[in-house]
């Protein structure tokens, strides 16, 4: 009997794209475990009036129940508007963010917030935040001359 006759250096490469398929795999699998999800299907708005119209004209952050806040975001070159988002520790806080003029991110350290931010699109993403202190975020997209300005922070107070 000669069965398939595979060359060693062959093998090795088959048993390469095998391991990095089966490490891809537990990756996706711990990072779903971890909480990743995909943004949720929120409205489209007009871009050109994201400046004019509520609830980003004037965006801020609003209690809708004990500990549960909703931050609106305004991301623009070359700022966050608010650029500073206080809660109570113990805090659930739903981000929704939007652009009125070219694509952005926004990320917080120590979070699993991690989103693009889209003229014309409305982003939106939740974190707990139990630890007191300052959270910091960024825009993590380049957007022009001003990208590296584009900061702010969540300032997490303790429970009083
Ligand atoms: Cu906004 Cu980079």
């Amino acid at each position: 009997m000669n069965g398939l006759r595979i060359d060693s250096y062959e093998k090795v490469w088959m048993l390469a794209s095998g391991v990095l398929l089966a490490v891809f795999l537990v990756a996706v699998a711990a990072s779903v475990f971890q909480g990743f999800s995909l943004p949720g299907d929120e409205p489209r708005l007009d871009p050109t009036r994201t400046m004019v119209d509520p609830p980003f004209a004037q965006p801020a952050v609003v209690e809708r129940a004990p500990g549960r806040y909703d931050a609106y975001v305004r991301v623009q070159i070359w700022a966050f508007v608010p650029n500073e988002i206080k809660v109570p520790a113990g805090s659930s806080v739903t981000f929704y963010l939007t652009s009125p003029d070219v694509q952005h991110g926004f990320m917080i350290e120590r979070t699993n917030v991690n989103v693009m931010v889209l003229p014309g699109q409305v982003s939106k993403i939740s974190a707990r935040f139990d630890k007191p202190g300052e959270y910091l975020f960024v825009c993590h997209e380049y957007c022009g001359i001003g990208h590296h300005l584009m900061s702010g922070k969540v300032i997490v107070t303790p429970k009083s």
